[in-house]
């Protein structure tokens, strides 16, 4: 497993909750690897309005990445994120609030990713939150390089419908790597057969609709035995277990 890249193509279908979730779970349904989630939103992070809205250190974020020479070392990608727990098994590397803010990064985000990979070879998986597609200044190269990529949707019409032309879009740019799939947030409208023929999927990767937790994670009030049980984290768990099947381990290349 190296790097898994969450985007949207339409709306606000639950990007950033979504990777939010598969993070908190990571440790726990992939024993013995670590997690650090990417805020690459490039429309502005919803993380830092939400989750991490309490601040975050100075010295962490995107930005500061972004300012240090190429090429980003694995430490260099640690140093500049915030560790969720006291052992730093999940880990944010936050975003810009500013789309402006977005601009300067582009640049970086080659040297991330292969940061990321050699990360990924000391044990820590990379979640990216990539916002929606489409945007000027966008994470492109970790959309079309990372080991899957993953569309949210909601399961009804309005989100489905207008999702398609990106899945295909994707599916084109990411020729030779694996298909992009769909994660869908709630599943009530459609089924998951339907869902599938509707994007043209062949994986449709699933959370459930769960307000409580999700506006847990928005406040940043994730402790508690009502949210580590919750109908989202469950379901979170088993998405994230699927991840990993579907995306092999990577093999460290050893010179
Ligand atoms: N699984 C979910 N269950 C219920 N509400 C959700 C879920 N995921 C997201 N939401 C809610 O939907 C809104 C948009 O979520 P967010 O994760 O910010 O979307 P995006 O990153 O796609 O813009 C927020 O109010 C959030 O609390
Ligand atoms: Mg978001």
């Amino acid at each position: 497993m190296s790097v898994v890249v969450l985007c949207s193509a339409h709306g606000a279908p639950g990007v950033t909750t979504s990777a939010l979730a598969l993070a908190w779970v990571w440790p726990a349904a992939r024993p013995g690897r670590r997690v650090l989630l990417v805020d690459g939103d490039p429309a502005g992070s919803g993380l830092l309005t939400g989750y991490l809205s309490g601040g975050v250190p100075r010295d962490a974020g995107v930005s500061i990445l972004a300012a240090g020479r190429p090429p980003l070392s694995a430490d260099q990608l640690v140093g500049c994120c915030v560790a969720l727990d006291a052992d730093a098994t999940r880990m944010v590397l936050p975003g810009v609030l500013d789309p402006v803010q977005a601009r300067p990064l582009a640049p970086m985000w080659g040297s991330l990713l292969s940061a990321a990979r050699d990360l990924s070879d000391q044990g820590v998986d990379v979640l990216v939150d990539a916002g929606r597609v489409g945007h000027h200044h966008e994470p492109r190269v970790l959309v079309t390089e990372a080991d899957l990529v993953a569309v949210v949707v909601r399961g009804d019409v309005s989100s489905v419908a207008p999702s398609a032309a990106a899945v295909r879009a994707l599916m084109a740019e990411r020729k030779g790597r694996h298909a992009p799939v769909a994660l869908v947030v709630d599943a009530s409208g459609y089924s998951s057969g339907q869902i599938r023929a509707a994007l043209g999927v062949t994986e449709v990767l699933s959370l459930v609709r769960d307000d409580w937790t999700a506006h847990q994670f928005a406040l940043g009030a994730t402790s508690g035995w009502r949210f580590e049980r919750s109908p989202l984290l469950r379901a979170a768990h088993a998405t994230a277990a699927r991840i990993a099947d579907l995306v092999p381990e990577r093999t460290a290349v050893t010179s």
